[in-house]
């Protein structure tokens, strides 16, 4: 039996892409798992698979960046599950442009969703998970929030700021044994890179050493590895899925 058997997950952003991928595979684990996204309805194919694992599941309709959202959100899998023993903040957006051109509305939207998202459910799970003395938590930060990329200011300064977030959190909880880490995956086929542009895509492929781009069940897996007992004496690290494009 895995060490993951019978604990609650929270994944927000699992309607598609990379929070589908660790929802499914932390259901296959054995973990019952809560799903977060702006649309329930979004939620149905995810629903699937956790059921498909044999998995208790339950949806819950929020926007990440709405305090007031994420406490009912909070709230309510503690009233479902009894517990949260494991947050994956993975929702995110991007609103691409060079900074002389980005409005201060896509400034805002994207440090929002990406940073106070991140934020408000880390504060709203950090109450009953210190009472449970026991709980993991894991930010799907950027490599782009490790190195920056022209056209992606907002987004970088973002995924720079729940990496500080990341490693201030794992500092402050440490000591009621909740661990708090990040994943910084690079170029991940998904819904969000479908649309890059072909010469984008093929200057990444260039500066991928593996020359391939991730899938997000590349990412998903070191999610599952910090978010396990597999990880216990990790805290406040930040590890990168990307292929070799970055190297610490
Ligand atoms: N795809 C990549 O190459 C890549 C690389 C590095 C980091 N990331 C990060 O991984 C995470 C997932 O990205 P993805 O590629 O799967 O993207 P995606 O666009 O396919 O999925 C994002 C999910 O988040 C949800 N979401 C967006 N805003 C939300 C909000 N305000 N409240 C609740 N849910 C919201 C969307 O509905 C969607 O289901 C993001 O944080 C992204 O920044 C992705």
């Amino acid at each position: 039996m895995s060490t993951m058997t019978g604990k609650v997950a929270l994944v927000t952003g699992a309607a598609r892409g990379i929070g589908q991928a660790i929802a499914k595979k932390l259901a296959l684990e054995g973990c019952d798992v809560a799903l977060c996204d702006l649309k329930a309805e979004w939620l149905a194919e995810t629903v699937g698979l956790i059921e498909a694992a044999g998995r208790k599941v339950k949806c819950f309709e929020a926007d990440v960046s709405n305090a007031a959202a994420v406490e009912t959100v909070v709230d309510g899998v503690m009233k479902e599950f009894g517990r949260v023993d494991i947050l994956i903040n993975n929702a995110g957006i991007t609103k691409d442009t060079l900074m002389i051109r980005m409005s201060e509305q896509d400034w805002d939207a994207v440090i929002s969703v990406n940073l106070k998202g991140t934020f408000l459910f880390t504060k709203a799970v950090a109450r009953p998970m210190m009472k449970q003395r026991t709980g993991t938590i894991v930010n799907v930060a950027s490599i782009i929030g490790l190195i920056g990329n022209a056209g992606q200011c907002n987004y970088a300064a973002s995924k720079a700021g729940v990496i500080a977030l990341t490693k201030s959190a794992a500092r402050e909880l440490a000591s009621r044994n909740v661990r708090v880490n990040a994943v910084a995956p690079g170029f991940i086929q998904t819904k969000m890179t479908e649309a890059l542009p072909e010469e984008v895509r093929k200057k990444m492929m260039d500066a991928i050493p593996m020359g391939r781009f991730g899938q997000p069940e590349d990412v998903a897996n070191v999610v599952l590895f910090l978010a396990g007992e597999t990880s216990s004496y990790m805290t406040g690290q930040v590890l990168t899925v990307c292929g070799g494009m970055v190297m610490q």
